[in-house]
């Protein structure tokens, strides 16, 4: 038997305020919570849904040391853009707060000072990574050095990007600091430490044994976790951004992120109601944290055992969690600029904010990766909102403005058909229930997008505009159930497409449903004036696709041109002018160009130095056919010693450009020149 509760939490992942939010974010966290915190309150239950900006850790620093601003102008600056890009798509939460706030930074700190008074903190000394020059301790992100596995140069000490290896500084070879490029030395550090081991016994009995119906990939982590052993975890930092550690002698220490954040869900709860603890410290809760994979430790094993030590809290009923969204085949990374960022979106569709809800729902990573792609938001768009959504209510208005003017005709005596169809709405309202309620929301959004198709289908198979010559009556009735089917609609795509949801209703001219309504054929009255039938969506055009396509594109052009330069080779020592001077470059004509036999690499090309005409042998032939070679000019270092190759006395270099990719590229005049010009 599922236990009954009378009022519902629901946490969404408080994004870090050092960039805006893309759609990699919102198909994971915030569409699934919005779903079902507006199923849940059109449900008429007891509900709110609380987020915020994650505003502290050691990457908000980086960025704003780059910038050479404080890390709270960069937090007030990201709050606001991620703030509005959520109204704006419509997200619902009851409150979007901050952790920089006063309330958060009590709450915390209270939080951290009732575990360490109740002696459920260890404290350790450690030594690590301080940078003399710049007088600080070092994070393991600012420590940078070379990759052990990989041998990138640009290895952070607590991950290599270039090979995704996680690490820890002392791996790193050649560490040194990103804040002043010195080598850091060894200093002793005092932090505090929550032991995890001692919480093993409560997780794996609360999860392992209580929470078999979470989600296979939740589930599955959770027990790798336990099942590997947990360590004591340290929740303070040696940093100057952060909440301050309220312990006395701990100057210049802070609470870590990741100990404070999730606490934010407290804090921004005692910001929107004096009744915060109704919703943290009654059995009679259920909480629920939406998060993305990389969170699942955090929320499942670090903040239960922060609950659990702290006491008087309730713990997550369900934390269901998404794997991750691709873009266009390759990883989303806000470094690379790879994505697709929400406030660019809704600048560039305006008024698309429910054709994005759709996509990311109806394509969301809830059980593997998947990718998003511009094509299947452009077909989803056309074959099944215009096609289906949108081609449904529009049908069902304009054939009442066209036959009743745009007054709703009684429902007479109904078919065995319309029994059915009627009947099928029931079901399908059972289905899309049960799905949201198990967090399946890509089949629960089939479920609603059924009512439009039975609306489809009920109208291609009753055929008004054909029964009208004989049988206005029977009309009446076709269309009375085909306005029922529409205001229904309405009621299942609110929690996915809320804007959608309220133009069908005002294209109706009616006030919102519960959702217990649903299903019911007399949510339009008899009598009842329509208004003026509207396109619920567009068509988008393979031109507006095709401009997203470019922008990307261009995105992996410029990250190219990047990478390589970070690739150039580092200048060879310096060289006297005599020493150049002794090297004979002449600007010289291929003349002939052929393989030679059994190699891969080489060609025999003869050219035409001026001076005379001689053979080189090139180990080119991977890079250029013979045909291209032929007749082009270049230069060649024509006092090189002769060498013997494959039998073939090759007399001087040509000179050719490599990039750091390896790919060659001939050098040659910008116009014609003579053969034999000096090169100098
Ligand atoms: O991964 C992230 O984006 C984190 N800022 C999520 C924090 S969730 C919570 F604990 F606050
Ligand atoms: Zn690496």
């Amino acid at each position: 038997m599922a236990k009954e509760f009378k009022r519902y939490l629901v946490t969404s992942a408080l994004p870090y305020a050092n960039g805006p939010v893309h759609i990699g974010h919102l198909a994971g966290v915030y569409i699934p919570s919005d779903i079902y915190t507006r199923y849940l309150r059109l449900k008429g239950c007891d509900v709110i849904s609380v987020c915020g900006s994650d505003e502290h850790g050691v990457p908000i620093t980086i960025k704003a040391r780059k910038e050479g601003v404080s890390p709270q102008a960069i937090v007030d600056r990201y709050h606001a853009l991620i703030k509005r890009s959520f109204e704006r798509l419509g997200m619902s939460f009851d409150i979007y707060s901050r952790t920089s706030s006063e309330t958060h930074a009590k709450t915390a700190s209270e939080f951290f000072r009732k575990l360490y008074d109740d002696g459920k903190f260890i404290e350790k000394t450690s030594e690590q990574y301080y940078d003399t020059e710049a007088d600080t301790f070092l994070a393991d992100r600012y420590i940078v050095g070379t990759c052990p596995k990989c041998g990138n140069e640009r290895a952070y000490g607590d991950q290599c990007e270039a090979c995704g290896s996680t690490l820890s500084p002392d791996e790193l070879i050649n560490p040194h600091s990103a804040v002043s490029g010195s080598v850091p030395v060894k200093k002793k550090t005092t932090h505090w430490y929550l032991p995890l081991d001692q919480y093993e016994g409560f997780l794996r009995e609360w999860i392992l044994e209580g929470h078999k119906e979470w989600k296979t990939n939740v589930y599955g982590q959770c027990k790798s976790w336990l099942d590997g052993g947990l360590q004591p975890r340290a929740v303070s930092r040696d940093l100057d951004w952060g909440i301050p550690v309220p312990v006395e002698g701990a100057e210049g220490k802070v609470l870590y992120v990741w100990f404070d954040a999730p606490i934010g869900y407290i804090s921004a709860t005692k910001d929107l109601t004096p009744d915060w603890e109704k919703y943290w410290k009654s059995e009679d809760t259920k909480l629920v944290h939406f998060i993305g994979k990389d969170n699942i430790v955090f929320h499942c094993i670090v903040f239960p055992s922060m609950l659990k030590a702290h006491g008087g809290y309730i713990l997550p009923e369900n934390v269901p969690s998404n794997e991750f969204l691709n873009l266009e085949g390759d990883k989303i990374s806000t470094s690379r600029n790879w994505a697709v960022w929400l406030h660019e979106y809704l600048d560039e569709f305006p008024g698309k904010e429910d054709v994005l809800r759709y996509v990311l729902c109806a394509n969301a990573p809830e059980t593997k990766d998947n990718d998003f792609t511009w094509k299947d938001f452009q077909s989803r768009n056309n074959s099944e909102l215009v096609a289906v959504l949108g081609n449904f209510v529009n049908r069902a208005l304009v054939l009442t403005q066209k036959y009743f003017d745009g007054v709703v005709p009684a429902c007479g005596d109904l078919t065995d058909y319309d029994r059915e169809t009627i009947r099928e709405m029931s079901e399908v309202k059972a289905r899309l229930e049960d799905n949201i309620e198990h967090y399946h929301f890509r089949e629960a959004l089939k479920d609603a997008m059924n009512f439009s198709r039975i609306g489809n289908k009920y109208l291609a198979d009753t055929e008004p505009w054909k029964v009208w010559k004989t049988d206005p009556k029977r009309v009446e009735t076709i269309l009375n159930i085909a306005l029922q089917i529409t205001a229904n609609t309405a009621i299942a795509i609110e929690p996915f497409m809320p804007f959608s949801a309220e133009k069908i209703l005002r294209m109706l001219q009616l006030e919102n449903f519960g959702w217990e309504r649903m299903g019911a054929t007399d949510l339009v009255e008899d009598g009842h004036r329509i208004g003026k039938p509207e396109l619920l969506f567009e068509k988008i055009e393979d031109d507006v696709i095709q401009k997203q396509l470019d922008k990307l594109a261009a995105t992996k052009a410029a990250n190219q041109a990047a990478e390589a330069a970070q690739n150039i080779e580092p200048q060879k020592e310096s060289v006297s002018f005599d020493d150049f001077q002794k090297m004979d470059i002449r600007v010289s004509t291929i003349l002939e160009a052929e393989k030679v036999a059994k190699t891969k690499k080489l060609l025999k090309l003869t050219i035409d130095t001026g001076i005379d005409k001689r053979v080189i042998v090139s180990g080119i032939a991977e890079h250029f056919t013979p045909e291209e070679l032929v007749g082009r000019q270049v230069l060649v270092l024509v006092n090189l010693e002769p060498r013997m190759l494959r039998g073939i006395e090759s007399k001087g270099m040509i000179l050719m450009a490599e990039d750091a990719s390896g790919k060659l590229r001939l050098l040659q005049p910008d116009d014609k020149v003579t053969c034999g010009a000096q090169v100098g």
